[in-house]
Order: structure tokens, then C-alpha cells, then sequence
């Protein structure tokens, strides 16, 4: 209740009558303290690109910390009983597909719960990937 009432505030103090978007029912980053209006800046209400996020986000920062999950992977020829080992990029601030371009919005979501883009095509939960918050 209390954050709707929030919402309806910051909306007349934009000066806003009526919107056709659906106020959301919570924000990640205004429970820890980051108002809507630092993210959405103009009359109405985007989505906020990758862009902004970076801001606060140091980019760099962000890969280094995910970079443990990057693994060796191994595989045996079961001809010759070869084994050959090369690095598999999962990390996803820094990843193989994507290296650091991908949009934080294909993975982290703001006003709902995040998903993890990799697990629409591998199998996230054997690369012991936490879900993304
Ligand atoms: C960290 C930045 C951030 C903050 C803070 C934030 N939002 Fe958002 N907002 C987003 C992003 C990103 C989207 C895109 C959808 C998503 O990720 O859930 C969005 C989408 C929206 C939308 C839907 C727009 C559309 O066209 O889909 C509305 C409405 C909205 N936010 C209102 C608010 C209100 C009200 C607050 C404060 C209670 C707030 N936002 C705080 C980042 C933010
Ligand atoms: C105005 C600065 C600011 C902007 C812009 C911003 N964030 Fe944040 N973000 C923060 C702060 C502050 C926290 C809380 C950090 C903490 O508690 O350690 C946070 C926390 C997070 C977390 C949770 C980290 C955790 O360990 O729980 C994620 C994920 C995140 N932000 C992603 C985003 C994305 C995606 C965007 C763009 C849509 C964005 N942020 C925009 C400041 C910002
Ligand atoms: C492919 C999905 C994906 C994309 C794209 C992505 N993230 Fe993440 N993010 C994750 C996952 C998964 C974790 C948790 C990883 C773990 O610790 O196991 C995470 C963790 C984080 C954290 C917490 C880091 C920590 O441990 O302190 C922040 C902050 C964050 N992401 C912000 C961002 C921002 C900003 C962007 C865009 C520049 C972004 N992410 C892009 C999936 C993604
Ligand atoms: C649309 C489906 C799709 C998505 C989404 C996707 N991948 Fe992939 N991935 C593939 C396919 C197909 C291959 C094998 C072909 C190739 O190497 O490009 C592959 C190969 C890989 C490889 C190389 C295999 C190896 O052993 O080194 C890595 C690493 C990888 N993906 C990581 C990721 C990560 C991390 C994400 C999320 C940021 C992701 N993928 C998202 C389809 C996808």
C-alpha cells in the first residue's frame, strides 16, 4: 500500500494525468535506497538502457568479480584417448557469445524477477551460476 501511494506521488509530481503504463508493485534499487527519478529522469516512465546502469556499475569491476566461474573444460577423444582442455567462458558480465556488450536488461529486470539469458540454450544450473538478482 505504502508503495503504491509512492508511485501515484512521484507521479503527480511529474505533473502526470494519466498513464498508460502499469505502476510497478516494487523496485529492487528503491528498497536499497536508489529513487525512481535517478533511473527514470524524463516525464515518462522507459525502460532504463545498459548505458545508465553502468554509471554506478563499473563494467570492469562487474567481470572481475564473475570471472571464478569461468571453468576448464575437458574433452577425451574416445579414439585416440586425447584429452583437450580449453577455458569455457560463462562469465556473464564478460562472456564467450558476448564478451561485455550484452544489454544488463536481457538478464537483470528491476520491477520483477531477473532471468538468465545463457539458460535459454545450456544448462545454467550445471555451471553453478547463481541466479541473477
Ligand atoms: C535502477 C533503476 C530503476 C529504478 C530506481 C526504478 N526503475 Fe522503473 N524501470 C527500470 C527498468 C530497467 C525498467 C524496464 C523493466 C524492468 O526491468 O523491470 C523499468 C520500467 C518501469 C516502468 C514501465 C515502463 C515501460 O514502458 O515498461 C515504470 C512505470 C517504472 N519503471 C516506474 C518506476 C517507479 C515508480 C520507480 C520507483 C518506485 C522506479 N521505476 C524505479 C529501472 C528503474
Ligand atoms: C544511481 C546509481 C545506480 C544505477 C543507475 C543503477 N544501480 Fe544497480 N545498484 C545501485 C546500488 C547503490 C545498489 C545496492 C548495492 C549494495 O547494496 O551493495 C545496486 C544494486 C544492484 C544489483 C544487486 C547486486 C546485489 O549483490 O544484490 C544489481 C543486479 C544491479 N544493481 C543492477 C543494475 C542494473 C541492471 C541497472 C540499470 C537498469 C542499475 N543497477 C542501475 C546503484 C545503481
Ligand atoms: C547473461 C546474464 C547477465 C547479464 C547480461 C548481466 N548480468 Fe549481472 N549477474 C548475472 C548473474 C548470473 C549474477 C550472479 C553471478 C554469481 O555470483 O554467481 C550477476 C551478478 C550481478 C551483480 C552482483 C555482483 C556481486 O557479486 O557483487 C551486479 C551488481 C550485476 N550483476 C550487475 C549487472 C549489470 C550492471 C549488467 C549490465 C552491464 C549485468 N549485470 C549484466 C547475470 C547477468
Ligand atoms: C540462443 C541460444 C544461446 C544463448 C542464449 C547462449 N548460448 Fe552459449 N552457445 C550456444 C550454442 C549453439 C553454442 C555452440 C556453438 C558455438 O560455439 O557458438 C554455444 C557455445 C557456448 C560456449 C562455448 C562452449 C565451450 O565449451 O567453451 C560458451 C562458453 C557459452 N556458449 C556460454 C554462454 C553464456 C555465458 C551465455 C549467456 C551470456 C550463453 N552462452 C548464451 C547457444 C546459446
Amino acid at each position: 500500500m505504502k508503495k503504491i501511494f509512492l508511485a501515484a506521488a512521484v507521479l503527480m509530481s511529474f505533473g502526470v494525468t494519466s498513464v498508460s503504463a502499469q505502476m510497478p508493485s516494487m523496485s529492487k534499487h528503491s528498497a536499497r535506497g536508489v529513487q525512481c527519478t535517478v533511473c527514470h529522469q524524463g516525464k515518462e516512465f522507459k525502460p532504463v538502457p545498459t548505458s545508465q546502469c553502468v554509471t554506478c556499475h563499473n563494467q570492469d569491476a562487474l567481470a572481475s568479480k564473475t570471472d571464478r566461474l569461468n571453468f576448464i573444460s575437458k574433452m577425451k577423444n574416445p579414439k585416440t584417448g586425447e584429452v583437450k582442455e580449453h577455458k569455457a567462458l560463462i562469465n556473464p558480465h564478460h562472456s564467450y557469445h558476448f564478451g561485455k556488450t550484452e544489454d544488463c536488461s536481457d538478464c537483470h529486470r528491476e520491477h520483477r524477477a531477473s532471468v538468465n539469458d545463457c539458460g535459454t540454450c545450456h544448462d545454467v544450473k550445471a555451471w553453478g551460476m547463481k541466479d541473477p538478482k
